[in-house]
């Protein structure tokens, strides 16, 4: 038995009847709140993100946190390196698949989907 307070992720899995549990707060914020926005879309979501900042970085201030699921168990991944390396932070962007989201500027117009 587990001391404490329970989890609520999984309190939810383990009580499939109780709400599910609003959505974790994140870690991440933005340093330069006066920074200009543009418009883009993440999987159909309208978004106003800091036109220039990484898309990885932009989407974590706004919780999204898995951005593709693993070859060989479908495990949710996210950005790691935030450095170009891991490829942990993929996603398709204006249709082109595979593109390192801690390498690319966000900029007005994107259209981004994640879990691909
Ligand atoms: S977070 Fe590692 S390559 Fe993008």
């Amino acid at each position: 038995m587990l001391a404490g307070r329970p989890n609520p992720r999984l309190t939810c899995a383990l009580y499939p009847s109780s709400p599910a549990p609003a959505a974790p707060p994140t870690r991440f914020r933005r340093l330069d709140p006066d920074g200009r926005l543009v418009p883009l879309t993440v999987d159909g979501q309208a978004l106003e993100l800091p036109e220039g900042m990484p898309l990885a970085a932009a989407l974590l201030t706004h919780g999204f946190d898995a951005f593709h699921r693993s070859v060989r168990r479908a495990e949710p991944r996210g950005p790691w390196c935030l450095m170009g390396t891991c490829l942990q932070c993929i996603a398709t962007v204006d249709g082109r698949p595979q593109v390192r989201t801690c390498r690319t500027p966000v900029a007005a117009g994107m259209v981004v989907t994640l879990g691909s």
